[in-house]
């Protein structure tokens, strides 16, 4: 059965990279509307599919107006917005506020009363809750402690997120669902998009994009700590999979990880991509940095499996050639979106130079 046929989704961030896949995905379920609140933060239009049944409403989830705008008779609700990503975060801590925390609670003040609602997918992050290991890192699980000394801004507003959902799920019945997102690489991940947030990374975002740029370039791939560092890589198709299952069948309170249980170190996580683009340039190997605390992490996988039926289905050979593929054929969207920053860019060089 299609539990989503003829429903009313809300997507808050659905312009940005992980929100614009999954309303891809919805649309191949016949919803009745989706709407899509964006203000184009850190995304660009062109993520947004141009589709009668797609509502794109531009600006801030945090504006009243963008409020009471909302259909009264929403049936899902996916909040994913945030300001991306740590570093802009550090450099003004201030938006971080705003864009990744205010709207999280002004999104779930504002649906805390509507009860026909099904449910709200709240994206959490595995950063936020993972313990800081070096070497031999152990499954992270839903039910660990979990550290109150955060390195970011956007970390913290990623768990403070989740504590408002926890509260307004005690309080009001709101029926929220915490996805807690591992790495997320794959198609529609624009590097540069949106406005300039203070930092080189506002282009450079995550590893996946920022290599597959590099190294299609022919550029040596910059790897700290010699590329020992390792993450838990899912492709976004399965995130968007994963977080619709946790819409249909997430416990209302409950936090989920979505994640694939598999750690690649960033040194495996080069050497693929450069396999694939044909990058004969050797990595460059750098010390650790004095401040890294980046560690070792991945993600259990147990929980999302035996609640939600959920398990990550595109291994990684697969997910990064879609990636290098989707990035060729996008080329010129990603070049405007990197050259809009151009002065930025180039009065960050000259001050560090
Ligand atoms: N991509 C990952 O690997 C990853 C990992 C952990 C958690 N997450 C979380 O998943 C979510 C999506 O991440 P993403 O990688 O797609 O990032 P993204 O930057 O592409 O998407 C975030 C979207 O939110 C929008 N936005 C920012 N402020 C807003 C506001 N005030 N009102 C409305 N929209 C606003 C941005 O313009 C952007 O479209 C975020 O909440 C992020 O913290 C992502």
């Amino acid at each position: 059965m299609n539990e989503f046929r003829d429903t009313r989704v809300l997507v808050v961030g659905g312009a940005g990279f992980v929100g614009s896949n999954l309303v891809h995905a919805l649309l191949g379920l016949a919803p009745r509307e989706i709407v899509v609140v964006d203000n184009l933060l850190s995304s660009d239009a062109s993520n947004v599919p141009d589709d009668p049944r797609v509502r794109f409403v531009f600006g801030s989830i945090n504006e009243r107006r963008v409020l009471e705008a909302l259909p009264r008779d929403l049936d899902y609700a996916f909040h994913l917005a945030c300001y991306h990503g740590n570093q802009s975060s550090i450099a003004d801590p201030f938006a971080d506020h705003e864009n990744n925390l205010l709207t999280s609670l002004s999104l779930f003040d504002a649906l805390k009363d509507r009860r026909g609602l099904r449910k709200v997918v709240y994206a959490a992050a595995a950063c936020a809750v993972a313990e800081k290991v070096y070497g031999h890192a152990q499954p992270t699980t839903e039910e660990q402690p979990v550290s109150l000394f955060h390195d970011s801004p956007y970390s913290v507003s990623k768990l403070v997120g989740e504590l408002y959902g926890n509260y307004f799920f005690l309080r009001h019945q709101l029926p929220i669902v915490k996805a807690r997102f591992s790495n997320v690489y794959g198609p529609r991940e624009i590097l540069g998009a949106g406005r300039w947030r203070g930092t080189v990374h506002t282009v450079w975002r995550n590893v996946v994009p920022s290599f597959v740029w590099r190294s299609l370039a022919g550029e040596a791939l910059p790897l700290d700590n010699a590329g020992q560092t390792g993450r838990d890589f899912i492709f976004v198709e399965d995130m968007a999979r994963g977080l619709m299952a946790c819409a249909l069948r997430g416990k209302a309170g409950e936090a989920y990880n979505l994640a694939t249980g598999r750690e690649t170190t960033i040194l495996e996580l080069a050497t693929m991509i450069n396999a694939l683009t044909g990058n004969r340039t050797a990595p460059d190997l750098r010390p650790a940095r004095e401040w890294d605390r980046s560690g070792n992490r991945f993600a259990s996988t147990e929980k999302a499996k035996r609640e939600l039926g959920f398990e990550a289905t595109v291994d990684m050979g697969t997910g990064l050639e879609r990636t290098v593929e989707w990035t060729m054929a996008n080329r010129p969207t990603i070049e405007r979106c990197i050259t809009q920053h151009s002065k930025m860019m180039a009065q960050m060089a000259g001050a560090l130079g």
